[in-house]
């Protein structure tokens, strides 16, 4: 009687105790970039150090450089520490994202905007469901994207995408089926990464132009970490399964402690989100309705 009692007490402690971890993606574990990724373009362009496990990505003004990853996937956690071009990055842009590769595409970008030396960089990020994007916010980040490596990564289930800068979630894409919107589900992305010039439009509509007297511009990578279900291999089993990691229930939403570093996120570093841009979109898009604090 006393034992059983224990034991439950026991097990209520351990469960209240689950519930209020909350759902960090499994931490990262680091591979060589040829595990599971190739260059795309350019390859003279990129560089490699420590038998792979970190390279860099070189821009000057013959060409940038980019790479993707040997798989698709449906479904899964990806994840990629970068360090951001230093110095003069104005006009510059680096790139990682998930893309299909139809024509009615889906795509989760993140896109790092450089700058001039000391200003700020901007991160955007955008959504692509059935070839329809135009679901662009942009932020600021919260310490220096240069300086060192921080992690750029992407939950995607059948419920939500989330975006995470380090383990701050920065977005949520929820699953809005429900409202008639196309979630990405049935389409294999691959993951791809970038570094080239976009001095017509990411500086502010093209005011500033590219120093090339600053070139090489240069973007350092490592992690290179993908835990995802493989399209090729397993496409029926990825679109029907439910019992990976990624798709248990802590993983559908996000716990009250990630919504409040979301909102801190919002609240102090939005540049621009198309969910409150009235001139644009004078009635708000459906997914945003799901944002909790718009
Ligand atoms: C660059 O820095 C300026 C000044 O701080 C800022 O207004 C701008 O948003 C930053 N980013 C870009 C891409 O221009």
């Amino acid at each position: 009687m006393a034992t059983s009692h224990t034991w439950a007490l026991f097990l209520g402690v351990v469960l209240l105790a689950s519930a209020a971890m909350g759902a960090a993606p499994r931490k990262p574990v680091p591979v060589p970039f040829g595990r599971n990724y190739v260059p795309t373009w350019a390859f003279d362009h990129i560089k490699y150090y420590n038998g792979g496990s970190q390279i860099q990505l070189y821009l000057d003004k013959y060409t940038g450089t980019g790479f993707q990853s040997k798989g698709s996937y449906l479904f899964g956690h990806f994840s990629m520490d970068i360090k951001l071009v230093p110095g003069d990055s104005a006009g510059t842009v680096t790139a990682f994202y998930l893309s299909s590769q139809n024509s009615e595409h889906d795509e989760i970008d993140f896109e790092f905007l450089g700058n001039r030396t000391g200003q700020p960089y901007i991160l955007q990020t955008n959504v692509f469901t059935g070839g329809k994007g135009d679901r662009e916010q942009r932020i600021y980040l919260w310490f220096d994207p240069t300086s060192s490596y921080h992690s750029y990564s992407v939950l995607w289930n059948m419920y939500q995408i989330v975006f995470f800068v380090d383990s701050v979630p920065i977005r949520v894409f929820k699953n809005s089926k429900d409202l008639g919107l196309k979630f990405p589900f049935n389409q294999p992305m691959k993951l791809y990464s970038s570094l080239w010039n976009a001095d017509d439009w990411a500086t502010r509509g093209g005011l500033e132009k590219t120093d090339w007297s600053k070139a090489p511009f240069v973007a350092s990578y490592q992690g290179f970490h993908i835990d995802g279900c493989e399209a090729s291999v397993e496409a029926k089993f990825c679109a029907t399964q439910g019992k990976r990691w990624w798709d248990q229930k802590e993983f559908q939403d996000l716990d009250a402690f990630q919504y409040r570093r979301l909102q801190w996120v919002r609240s102090r570093y939005t540049i621009y989100n198309y969910c409150t841009d009235r001139k644009r979109y004078p009635t708000m898009s459906p997914e945003c309705k799901r944002d909790r604090d718009i």
